[in-house]
């Protein structure tokens, strides 16, 4: 169980980083399977609950908490999928599915520990091993039964793309949900002060928008697809950033958002990012990034930088940050 759960939470992880559909098919069925597999351990867990609980053993609360945790995990990860319900308050299905995710790790960590069950090298025979194997099928056929049900229901889920997020308002930028990273909130900026500053080989130098607009901007049909579990096609409006950045011999670039927030890409997607002013023919709203926001297509939504004023070739890898921004 404890394998499975870890696994879960990797793979879980993992999904919300990829972009590229090639991985990602792969990698949101085998977290669905591994998350369904929690299931099927519940009989045999019962057991070593019922007994637990009639030991009366020390800090039972918390394991039922736990307990509480697992469900709302299990039970969230189910609902976003078959898209029955988007919202629970204030918060997208998935939000919660993941701040749930993220509660039970270290309370499991420490039911394993006070338990006194933390794995052995010994647990590592062939029979476990094919207890694995066994474990794994049966949660890959009940992800396959729950997948054809939900075909079959027509349930809006079918429509998910294959990071498991559900479609909104493709080509209507007005009904577009606005979603930002943890605290980020929208600012208010000023076009006519507005100015992007951009270093690079050729030294530094900013621009107003209106030498933004200089530039040949073209349009590209994208699909931002956030990890609060929505992705939406759009046709942006906007300029390569190759166009305006000379690479020299960096190894990354960053883009800053004038909240603070940044991303590092590979040098070699200059030619596959867009420093967009528009979409589906009128300017962004501020809450999707007024006035220029970055267009990063086969990337989520997180490194869709909102509000960029700033953009710097570096000579630093781009893995050199956090997988997934820290504020
Ligand atoms: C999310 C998963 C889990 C849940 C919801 C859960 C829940 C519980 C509950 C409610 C109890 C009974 C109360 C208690 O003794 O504290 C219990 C007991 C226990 N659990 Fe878990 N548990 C989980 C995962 C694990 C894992 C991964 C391990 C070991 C690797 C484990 C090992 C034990 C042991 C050894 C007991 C005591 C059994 C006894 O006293 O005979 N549990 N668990
Ligand atoms: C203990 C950890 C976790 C468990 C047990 C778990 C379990 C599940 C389950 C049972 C499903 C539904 C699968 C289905 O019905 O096909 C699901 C879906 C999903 N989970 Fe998790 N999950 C965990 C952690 C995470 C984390 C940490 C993330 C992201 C950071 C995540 C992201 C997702 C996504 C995106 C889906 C939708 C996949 C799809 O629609 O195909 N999960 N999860």
């Amino acid at each position: 169980m404890l394998f499975a759960l870890v696994s879960a939470f990797i793979t879980g992880s993992v999904v919300q980083a990829v972009g590229a559909p090639t991985a990602g098919r792969w990698l949101a069925a085998t977290h669905g399977v591994i998350g369904l597999a929690v299931l099927v351990l519940t009989p045999w867990k019962s057991r070593v609950i019922s007994r637990g609980l009639e030991r009366r053993n020390r800090g039972r609360t918390l394991s039922l908490i736990l307990a509480a945790i697992t469900l709302i995990v299990i039970v969230t990860g189910v609902v976003h999928t078959t898209g029955l319900l988007s919202r629970i308050g204030p918060f997208t299905v998935l939000w919660w599915h993941i701040a749930a995710a993220l509660a039970l790790l270290p309370v499991l960590g420490w039911h394993v520990v006070v338990r006194n069950t933390l794995p052995r090298p010994l647990d590592a025979t062939r029979r476990n091993l094919l207890r694995l194997a066994g474990l794994a099928s049966t949660g890959a056929v009940l992800w396959w039964g729950a997948d054809r049900a939900i075909s079959l229901s027509g349930l809006p889920g079918t429509e998910r793309r294959f990071t498991g997020s559900h479609e909104r308002s493709s080509f209507d930028p007005t009904g577009m949900p606005v979603t930002s990273w943890l605290d980020d909130t929208t600012p208010t900026i000023d076009p006519s002060s507005w100015r992007l500053t951009l270093s690079d080989a050729a030294g530094s130098r900013s621009l107003a928008l209106s030498d933004l607009a200089s530039f040949p901007a073209v349009e590209v049909t994208a699909d931002l697809d956030c990890t609060s579990g929505w992705w939406s096609r759009q046709i942006w409006e906007g300029v390569r950033l190759d166009r305006l950045v000379d690479a020299g011999e960096a190894r990354s670039v960053v883009v800053r958002s004038a909240t603070g927030y940044a991303r590092r890409y590979p040098i070699t997607d200059l030619g596959r990012l867009w420093l967009a002013t528009g979409v589906g023919g009128e300017s962004l709203s501020p809450g999707h990034g007024f006035p220029v926001r970055l267009i990063a297509p086969h990337r989520r939504g997180f490194w869709w930088v909102k509000w960029v004023d700033r953009v710097e070739t570096s000579s630093l890898p781009w893995w050199v940050q956090s997988p997934f921004p820290l504020t």
